[in-house]
């Protein structure tokens, strides 16, 4: 269904129309390559938002974005994060261009000067640089993963802040393993944090995207978690958008509002007004899509499943709870890079898991926010890859 103006009101997945978007997902490989490596979803803009940035377009909204004190983003996140949970006040709500500059700037500004800083792995691949970036060292620490599901190594943490560092990075909802951590291991790293004064900076920023699992942001795991989190959060994941460049950083422990006020300028800005009016239109309407669109991304997820496991390979990977990611152990492989050759000999272009931590190593991440005919044809591809491997 489209309306008058032209806006689908349903989400729509559409391939063609994905590739006319000219944007990074379709255009950086020939077009006989499948992406479904770029983490973007294939489906057509939330109604709302598209509304709204068409309203700022037509207003020529294209000047600097207002302050944050009279921007309604903060009033959008405070809202929006009271559904998950945690209370923040509208004053303690920051605006930056995107998730990966507020974590820059909180390790720079908010952690122990010069302490290295603890990256549970695998993780979200610009994590690793975004530590260096900021001119500290980068510990990785593997995620223990079993039948259990994926945890913290709490005692490699301990370690970890015993011997200097003073914060650490986590991902929750987990790219690229769909993992959503349990409250009680947040909780747990919530206490170490508390005992060794360290900070713990949590980028939430896929948590929209979840099966019927619950989520606790870990600012409201307790009070001792409030008091020394950073969470880093935006609409552009969850409402596809990240391309608009706006995100929220959550000042939760004392000092931090006062702290992030000697932040230079030119280290935070960067947000557009057409990113700020799709976000509050994203955080505020833009719920009934986002449930259509998880809800479609529920059977792409078990289309995944469903193919490898008729082709016996249910063993390389379990359903993800959040996010839309498989994540293949390709380990079984003579190759470290399985993600290169699947390139290489079906076409197939997925995230190389050692991109995103030496424990990633041997594993691939396949993106299947996408639509039915691609990824079937990328499955039946990948799948005749992984037998033609394991009969060499
Ligand atoms: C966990 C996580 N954080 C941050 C980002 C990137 O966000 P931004 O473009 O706002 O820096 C991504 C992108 O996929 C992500 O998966």
């Amino acid at each position: 269904m489209v309306t008058s103006s032209g806006i689908a009101e349903a989400p729509v997945w559409d391939l063609e129309r994905a590739i006319g978007r000219r944007c990074k997902r379709w255009s950086t490989y020939p077009r006989d390559v499948l992406d479904l490596g770029v983490a973007e979803m294939d489906v057509s803009a939330c109604p709302p938002v598209l509304e709204a940035v068409r309203d700022a377009v037509a207003a020529e909204a294209f000047g600097y974005p207002v302050p944050d004190a009279v921007s309604p983003v903060p009033r959008a996140t405070t809202g929006w994060l009271r559904g998950q949970g945690l209370e923040v006040d509208e004053s303690a709500i920051r605006i930056v261009p995107d998730v990966m500059r507020g974590i820059g700037v909180a390790i720079r500004y908010l952690t122990r000067p010069g302490s290295p800083v603890l990256v549970p792995t695998p993780t979200y691949s610009r994590f690793l640089e975004v530590v260096p970036a900021a001119g500290r060292e980068c510990r990785e620490i593997p995620l223990l993963i079993g039948p259990n599901g994926c945890q913290l190594d709490l005692d490699a943490i301990e370690d970890g802040l015993r011997n200097g560092a003073g914060s650490v990075l986590l991902c929750n909802p987990v790219n690229p393993l769909g993992a959503v951590l349990e409250r009680g291991q947040l909780s747990a790293l919530a206490g170490l944090a508390d005992r060794f004064g360290a900070r713990v900076i949590a980028d939430e920023v896929h948590a929209p995207i979840r099966y019927g699992v619950p989520f606790v942001p870990y600012a409201a795991v307790s009070e001792q978690s409030r008091a020394h989190a950073v969470t880093v959060t935006s609409a552009t994941k969850a409402w596809n958008v990240p391309g608009l460049r706006t995100a929220m950083v959550a000042l939760t422990a004392a000092g931090d509002v006062e702290a992030w006020g000697g932040v230079r300028h030119v280290e935070t800005s960067g947000a557009t007004p057409l990113g700020m009016v799709a976000t509050v239109a994203a955080l505020e309407h833009g719920g009934p899509w986002l449930v259509d669109v998880v809800s479609t991304l529920r059977s792409r997820r078990q289309m995944v499943y469903d193919r490898l496991s008729d082709a016996g390979l249910d063993g390389i990977s379990q359903p993800p709870d959040a996010t839309y990611f498989a994540w293949l152990d390709l380990r079984a492989w003579d190759s470290r890079t399985p993600a290169a050759r699947l390139l290489e000999t079906v076409g197939v272009a997925l995230g190389e898991g050692a991109q995103y931590g030496a424990a990633g190593a041997g594993f691939v991440r396949l993106n299947f926010a996408t639509g039915t005919a691609q990824l079937a044809r990328a499955l039946d591809l990948v799948v005749e890859a992984v037998r033609r491997e394991n009969a060499a």
